[in-house]
């Protein structure tokens, strides 16, 4: 089989990465939060996402990855610093049967929409994020009857039917097979580089073989963010160490 281009010569980006905040579309400065009689989950933490593509986060378990994930979205407020984001940021989850509440396609995506356009719009636009995600198909299919990739990107759809221009997504692939896992990843390449907007994704995964299809990546250790670091890069020195985990 031929081997596809890596991303990381596609995009072409010189490390180390200077983001110029001014036009970055996520930037936390000196990011601190401590769960409730908790130790501290996240400590003094910077990252700057400098434009749309697909970045990647990899840490141990208890690093602090989903926690940071919660204060992007908005859900927790940092005790410390300063998080600025372009655009709506919303969450995609390792289980999708966790975001997933209505029993068709169709239904669950029109709950997601942002209220105050009219029904046809509303199921315009659910069709054409079907199209977008490969699911046109399946838009009155019973939920409970996809697989887990088909579930998986019907969350997808749902995140961006909330108009998010930023999607967070915590170990989106975890739990899929290696050809759901494929066209998940392959789908969410092609939002952040190919399609007329291109969106801005923050990916965490656990499968180093991931890495080689991001624009950059950063390791989470102990509540802290490493530098960007090419994909590829990041990959060699993990594997070379330890395991992803
Ligand atoms: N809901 C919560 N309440 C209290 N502590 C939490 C909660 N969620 C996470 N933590 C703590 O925050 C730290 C970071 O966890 P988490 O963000 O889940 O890491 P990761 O996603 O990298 O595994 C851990 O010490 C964890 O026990
Ligand atoms: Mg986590």
């Amino acid at each position: 089989m031929r081997r596809r281009r890596p991303p990381e010569a596609a995009n072409g980006r010189d490390f180390p990465l200077i983001p110029d905040p001014a036009t970055a579309e996520l930037v936390l400065d000196q990011v601190s939060y401590r769960w409730p009689g908790g130790q501290l989950a996240l400590d003094s933490c910077n990252l700057t996402i400098p434009g749309p593509g697909l970045w990647m986060l990899v840490g141990s378990n208890g690093s602090g990855k989903s926690t940071l994930f919660r204060l992007i979205a908005g859900l927790q407020q940092p005790q410390d610093g300063r998080i600025m984001r372009r655009r709506h940021a919303a969450l995609v989850f390792q289980n999708p049967d966790h975001q997933l509440l209505l029993p068709s396609c169709g239904s669950d995506l029109l709950l997601g929409m942002r209220t105050g356009a009219s029904v046809s719009d509303q199921r315009r636009r659910a069709a054409s994020l079907l199209r977008l995600m490969g699911l046109s198909e399946l838009e009155t299919r019973p939920i409970h009857t996809l697989s887990g990739g088909q579930k998986q990107r019907l969350a997808i759809a749902g995140a961006l039917a909330s108009d998010a221009g930023l999607l967070l997504l915590d170990e989106p692939t975890a739990l899929l097979d290696p050809e759901s896992q494929r066209t998940v990843l392959t789908t969410v390449e092609h939002l952040c580089r190919s399609s007329p907007e291109p969106l801005t994704a923050l990916w965490i995964t656990h499968r180093l073989e991931e890495l080689d299809h991001c624009d950059a990546a950063a390791r989470m250790d102990a509540g802290r963010i490493g530098p960007w670091t090419s994909g590829q890069e990041l990959r060699r020195r993990l594997q070379g160490g330890r395991s992803g985990r």
